[in-house]
């Protein structure tokens, strides 16, 4: 990646805007997971330790653009990080025509999405955010996927512009995976639809040379592959599809199929959870997990990659009677010596809950943004940053 990093830059006495993704999840005013929080830390540390007048800029949620709306304030995060770095965090609400900060200093701008025009990267409205600054910090990994005023127009017009430390470290990251991966490449995609994940799912049949697929896209895969999956959420005009993905000889990779599944008679807390082979699955049957005979199989294939990439449970995991089998990949992921890269909100609650964060390689904060960096496409927000740097 040929951009400027933050690091080679003198902040001193710059004034410095950040454009973090602190898009979290809050609920009665607190935040209730603060990993993209404590994941933006080191770079505000480092522009605060630099001495730099630093203003953080992030979204919250999707608000009516226009429409300031206490639902989607930034408070509870200024409160959050306030906490963590152990200082006061102001939010400053009416910020585009003026922010007072001295060096040493950090305020967070209150949500970007509540100005017109972010969405639609409004040039007049990106101006205004580049005239704020001496140097634009692009951070926001989660949201480099979108060519918004914060994070496109603003690298368009403002003095100086480059890459935060947690926007190269996922570059970076990523990139070591997809590049030049250690084989065998083993990829591990889960949710609901083949249809919402196609493009990922066909990028990664060319590269990898194994591709687990779990939860409703998994249940696609067994029906194209002639078994009845009863009630389980399935989609029945992708079993074209899901066969030219798993037969085509000329992709890469081989898509194996569970040979045991976990079944409910309902999608309930309290649904009674019953091991089947896979053709067993009857027509009142809902899979909602893989077997204990597919989890050790697929934690054999984990053991012995080079490269894994993780998006998405095999499982619905929230129930613990359907959770065996993601916590049985989250613990062979952790296990194996292969280079591990996870990403994806579902992802990261299910590493949480089985305690594994410390066997993954790198953990993305990228959800969207993850997923169309494997598929190969260019980040709008990093292209701009390569364009400024190559000019
Ligand atoms: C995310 O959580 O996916 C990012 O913060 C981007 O948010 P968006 O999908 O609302 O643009
Ligand atoms: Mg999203």
């Amino acid at each position: 990646m040929s951009v400027s990093r933050m690091t080679d830059l003198d902040l001193s006495g710059k004034r410095v805007l950040i454009r973090e993704d602190l898009n979290v999840p809050v609920a009665d005013g607190k935040v209730t997971s603060d990993a993209r929080i404590r994941a933006a830390l080191p770079t505000i540390e480092a522009a605060l330790q630099s001495n730099a007048a630093v203003m953080l800029v992030s979204h919250l949620g999707r608000p009516t653009e226009g429409e300031p709306d206490d639902k989607f304030s930034l408070q509870p995060v200024a409160d959050h990080l306030g906490n963590l770095l152990g200082r006061d965090v102001p939010l400053v609400r009416n910020w585009i025509d003026g922010v007072e900060v001295m060096p040493g200093e950090v305020v967070l701008l209150e949500n970007v999405r509540f100005l017109a025009g972010e969405k639609k990267c409004d040039e007049t409205l990106a101006r205004k955010m580049a005239a704020l600054c001496d140097i634009f910090v692009m951070d926001a990994f989660g949201t480099a996927h979108r060519a918004q005023a914060s994070t496109y127009g603003v690298a368009e017009h403002a003095p100086e512009v480059c890459a935060g430390p947690l926007l190269s470290g996922e570059l970076d990251a990523l990139s070591k995976a997809m590049d030049d991966p250690t084989r065998p490449f083993v990829a591990i995609v889960g949710g609901s639809k083949v249809s919402t994940k196609l493009h990922v799912l066909e990028a990664l049949a060319d590269i990898v040379d194994c591709l687990i697929v779990g939860g409703g896209i998994a249940n696609t895969f067994i029906a194209a592959a002639g078994h009845d999956v009863g009630k389980s959420l399935h989609e029945a005009d992708m079993l074209d599809i899901a066969r030219r993905l798993a037969g085509d000889s000329s992709d890469r990779a081989e898509i194996p199929v569970p040979d045991d599944v976990v079944v409910g008679d309902e999608f309930a807390a309290d649904a009674a959870a019953t091991t089947k082979a896979v053709e067993d699955v009857g027509s009142e049957d809902m899979i909602l997990d893989i077997g204990p005979l597919t989890a050790t199989r697929f934690g054999e294939i984990l053991a012995g990659a080079g490269t894994i990439i993780w998006n998405g449970p095999v499982g619905v995991f929230e129930f613990d009677q359907f959770g065996e089998g993601t916590r049985a990949l989250a613990a062979a992921i952790a296990a194996s010596p292969a280079f591990s890269v996870a990403g994806g909100g579902d992802t990261l609650a299910a590493i949480d809950k089985y305690g594994v964060r410390n066997g993954i390689s790198y953990i993305s904060t990228g959800g969207g943004a993850f997923l169309e960096f494997v598929e190969g496409k260019t980040l709008p927000a990093v292209e701009i940053l390569e364009k400024r740097a190559a000019t």
